[in-house]
């Protein structure tokens, strides 16, 4: 199959509807990460989407919508709460989960009986919902496993020849993928998936819980809310590794790699050795997020075998960076001030 990269305005906004319509499915871009677009209640593409990726079936999608009669249409009930979230978060990088209505196929929900929904901030694809008048399902557009896409050329390079179109909105804003919620009740939220929409900010209008398995490994066997979370997760082929101490400590434990080609993700102050290959990661949360999986996948592309996140802070976005680099790197922290930190 061909793929075609296609510059994302309003000629392209018709286009990709018509191919929506028809069946068809496309990447398109969010303010988060591209997503891999189908209609959500048409069950034939949403299995498409989920054989495009590589998707694990029970893994649900989000429903992306563009307004609040179609978040009716999707749920079953809604608390106050959350049309106060959506209020104040819509369009935006919050993802809330509902009881579903029957009509909404379980396939696109992973066979659950909720169903995850969000407004994105994309014009384009706001533009897009409209048009089609039906929610689109998308996970991130990327082969399932590797880091998410935050340019049109991610995309491409996972789903060239898998899927007919590609619209090019230019680099993702935030870089990581949205906040995912659930709600404990009238007051309370649990944090599945942190993401641009902080704990900080929704304690403004609620209780807040993170949930255990944003920072912690969890078995194969345990009962999740979110399937997502079990699964590993955006890993390039390199063997991601979190280093955790002082620019000196971090600059030692380096020196003591003897490896052809190292790849490094810092705060720029450190002094390298010549075998090691400096990528953007930047000292912000959001530079971090904005950068992160962008590095992984040019580590990969540079043939890094080894790759090395300093630890990032975890406030703010700076959770939800923590979170997905925990999964890139397999859960494994090195203490370089400590001597003797890898043993192999
Ligand atoms: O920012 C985003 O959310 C991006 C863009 C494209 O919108 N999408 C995205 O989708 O990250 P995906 O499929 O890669 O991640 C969706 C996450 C998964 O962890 C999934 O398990 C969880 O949301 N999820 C979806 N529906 C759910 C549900 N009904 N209950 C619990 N978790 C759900
Ligand atoms: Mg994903």
């Amino acid at each position: 199959m061909e793929t075609r990269l296609v510059k994302a305005d309003g000629a392209a906004v018709e286009e990709t509807a018509e191919l929506l319509r028809s069946g068809g499915i496309a990447a398109v871009p969010t303010e988060t990460v591209y997503g891999l677009a189908a209609n959500a209640y048409d069950v034939e593409a949403v299995r498409s989407v989920f054989r495009a990726k590589g998707r694990p079936q029970d893994n649900p999608l989000i429903l992306h919508i563009c307004s609040t009669e179609m978040l009716y249409d999707i749920a079953e009930s809604v608390r106050p709460l959350a049309l106060t979230l959506a209020e104040n978060f819509w369009p935006g990088p919050l993802t809330m989960i509902f009881p579903r209505k029957p009509h909404v196929p379980a396939e696109t929900c992973g066979g659950l009986d909720t169903a995850a929904v969000r407004m994105p901030r994309s014009s384009f694809t706001l533009a897009l919902i409209e048009k089609c008048g039906f929610p689109i399902a998308a996970p991130s557009a990327n082969t399932s496993g590797l880091p998410s896409p935050t340019s049109a050329v991610h995309v491409y390079d996972d789903m060239n020849g898998k899927i007919p179109l590609i619209i090019d909105g230019g680099e993702c804003r935030f870089g990581v993928e949205s906040t995912v919620v659930c709600f404990e009740n009238d007051d309370t939220v649990r944090i599945l998936r942190p993401g641009a929409v902080t704990p900080e900010m929704l304690r403004e209008y609620c209780h807040v819980v993170i949930d255990s398995g944003v920072l912690q490994k969890l078995d194969a066997d345990a009962k999740v809310i979110s399937p997502g979370m079990k699964y590993k997760h955006y890993s390039p082929a390199a063997e991601v590794y979190i280093l955790k101490g002082s620019d000196e400590d971090v600059v030692g434990f380096i020196k003591s790699r003897n490896m052809n080609k190292i790849g490094f993700l810092g705060n720029g102050n450190e002094e390298l050795p010549d075998n090691t290959v400096r990528f953007p990661y930047g000292v912000t949360p959001e530079e971090q997020a904005e950068n992160l999986f962008a590095s992984l996948r040019d580590a990969d592309a540079a043939g890094c075998a080894e790759v090395y996140v300093r630890m990032p802070r975890t406030e703010g976005i700076g959770l939800a960076v923590y979170n997905r680099l925990l999964r890139s790197a397999g859960f494994r922290i090195i203490d370089a001030g400590v001597s003797d930190a890898l043993q192999k």
